[in-house]
């Protein structure tokens, strides 16, 4: 089967290539993977950016959805046929994460979904219901998770609440989604009209240039007449870290998610302490979460944001494009064909 692989954590350690099929052993599937999604964590992955690396070579790609084409051994969750999209955390199911249940991730450690198929447990993916594509399913996994889980997942939001979200990409644009549809009033952060225009269409309810506008919390206390803002997708990182803290309000929550603009960030704690701000890191979710995520899109009209679709042959050069920005949600690979129902 053609899979990309990497080799080495080194640019040219990635390869498209020819590799042996996998075969479900006892509790595993094997699915012919039908699309896949790239994230920001495929291309940190090559430059072992997350200052570890894994023994390769192995498969990359965390994203992925597809129909089981064969069974192990002992499988009953699901069966031949069923269309499934894969959660990337494979063993964390539901509630609290462990050391144990968040160990094993598709993409590294193990073999990912830049593949025309992956071998899976089959307690790791979930069912689609036919009105999610392949294509829209693929988007879900790392982005549409990590924004559920900062929503749904810890502390209570209620609409009215205001979300502060940084850029316009993968998880920002869940998020965006995510919020609107839950009657929170969006503000976003973005470095292009265009696309806080898009933003806007999405559910934002304001939108800041982060470059026309370089101290955007204060723009965000404007908004929130000097209360701030009540949970800050913080995806950035770096400097951003502080201004969030500043734009939140008293016991507001700050999501640590991202690290756009930097892996370190100097805080005032002070002003943490005394505004009590919670902050939380968010490391994606459970298959729970993945599973309220489908449920969400089988329910509604909406569907998650696809910012372009490229053939697999095409998807090795986008990987190594990947991170440049410009894309409003997510893009995602087509693998082995793939219908596209709304
Ligand atoms: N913790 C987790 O579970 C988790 C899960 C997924 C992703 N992440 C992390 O979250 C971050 C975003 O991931 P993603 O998949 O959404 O990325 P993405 O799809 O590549 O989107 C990135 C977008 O963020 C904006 N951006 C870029 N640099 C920025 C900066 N310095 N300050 C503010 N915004 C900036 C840009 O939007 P504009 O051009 O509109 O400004 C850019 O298009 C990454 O650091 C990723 O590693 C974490």
């Amino acid at each position: 089967m053609q899979a990309i692989v990497l080799e080495k954590h080194d640019p040219e350690g990635v390869k498209q290539t020819t590799v042996p099929a996998p075969a479900p052993k006892h509790g595993e599937l094997l699915v012919r993977l039908r699309a896949a999604a790239l994230n920001y964590r495929d291309s940190a992955m090559v430059f072992s950016e997350y200052g570890r690396a894994f023994r390769t070579p192995f498969i990359l790609g965390s994203d992925g959805a597809g129909e089981v084409i064969e069974t192990g051994p002992g499988v009953t969750r699901v069966g031949v046929g069923d269309r499934v999209v894969l959660h990337y955390v494979v063993d964390w199911t539901s509630g609290d994460p462990t050391d144990e249940t968040t160990r094993r991730r598709l993409g590294g450690p193990m073999n990912g979904t830049f593949a025309q198929l992956v071998v899976v447990p089959e307690h790791s993916v979930v069912r689609l219901p036919d009105s999610l594509s392949f294509e829209h399913a693929a988007a879900l996994p790392i982005a549409g998770v990590t924004a559920y889980r900062g929503l749904f997942g810890h502390e209570r939001f209620a609409p009215g609440d205001t979300v502060l979200v940084h850029g316009t990409g993968g998880v920002a644009t869940f998020a965006i989604q995510l919020a609107a549809a839950a009657g929170l009033s969006v503000i976003v952060t973005s470095s292009s009209d265009a696309r806080l225009a898009d933003a806007h269409k999405l559910g934002a309810t304001h939108g800041i240039n982060r470059k026309a506008t370089p101290e955007w919390e204060s723009r965000v206390l404007e908004l929130t007449n000097g209360r701030g803002t009540d949970v800050v997708f913080e995806l950035a990182g770096g400097d951003s870290l502080a201004r969030s803290v500043r734009a939140t309000r008293m016991g507001g929550t700050v999501l640590v998610i991202g690290f756009l603009a930097g892996m370190e960030s100097t805080l005032n704690l002070p002003e943490v302490i005394r505004k009590m701000i919670v902050l939380r890191g968010i490391s994606v979710g459970s298959r729970s979460d993945l599973e309220g995520l489908v449920n969400f899109y089988a329910t509604t009209s909406q569907r998650p944001v696809i910012d372009r679709v490229v053939d697999f042959a095409d998807a090795l050069p986008t990987l190594r494009e990947f991170g440049s920005g410009g894309q409003f949600g997510k893009i995602v690979i087509r693998i082995n064909g793939s219908e596209n129902k709304r």
